[in-house]
């Protein structure tokens, strides 16, 4: 995607080889029209799956996926990291290790939020290891409904999240795919490629 390319090499700042930072309007500050534009463009890639629900994870993920739900016209459930005072009843429950903090967490969604007949598209901010998104996935399967979509800002391909989520089978749409971090500069895929031709 052009205008989320352009803004990351614009605003986005590389913090070592591992690390990309963009809390000018990703993470932190968050950029409302480049939001409703990712939104769009996940509506338009997964226009044909039918999907009834949106999953997502708290915090980053959630206004791209609010976009997106509103686009496709579902509502959007983000997973909790910290229990709540309100989120009581049936819990469906995953834990997630963290490669890039070190720690993990019991991410938790309320069972009357995912019913069986959901078609359901996962988004998150951020692919590295891919650990957020397969916790998303085992929370979606224990509701007994289907994954059929996975939808990712900003890939850093170089890590292994994307390949672990394809050899599971599911179709994941990354908006941006960084092939590397090296020299204090972020290279997209794409580039490699027409640098080539
Ligand atoms: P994984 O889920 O793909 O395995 O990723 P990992 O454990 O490595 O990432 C943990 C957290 O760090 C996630 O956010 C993820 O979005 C974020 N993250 C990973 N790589 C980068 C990066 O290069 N830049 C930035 N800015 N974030 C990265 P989180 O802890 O859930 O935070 P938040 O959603 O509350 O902001």
């Amino acid at each position: 995607m052009k205008l989320l390319e352009e803004t990351i090499k614009k605003d986005g700042l590389v913090l070592n080889e591992n690390v990309l930072k963009v809390d000018s309007f990703l993470n932190h500050q968050i950029d409302p029209k480049l939001m409703l534009e990712i939104g769009k463009e996940f509506a338009e890639r997964f226009a044909n799956e039918g999907i009834t629900k949106i999953i997502t994870i708290e915090s980053s993920g959630i206004a791209p996926a609010v976009m997106a739900g509103y686009h496709l016209n579902v509502p959007v459930v983000f997973a909790r990291k910290r229990k709540s005072l309100t989120l009581t009843g049936d819990l469906l429950t995953a834990s997630v290790h963290s490669f890039t903090k070190n720690e993990t967490n019991e991410i938790s969604i309320a069972k009357k939020f995912i019913n069986e007949n959901d078609r359901v598209l996962v988004i998150d901010d951020f692919l590295a290891n891919g650990q957020a998104a397969l916790g998303l996935v085992e929370i979606v399967k224990l509701g007994g409904a289907e994954v059929n979509g996975i939808g990712i800002v900003i890939e850093k391909s170089f890590q292994p999240g994307a390949q672990i989520l394809k050899e599971q089978g599911l179709r994941v749409e990354s908006l941006a795919r960084i092939s590397s971090l090296g020299n204090g500069e972020v290279t997209f895929i794409n580039e490699k490629v027409e640098a080539l031709i």
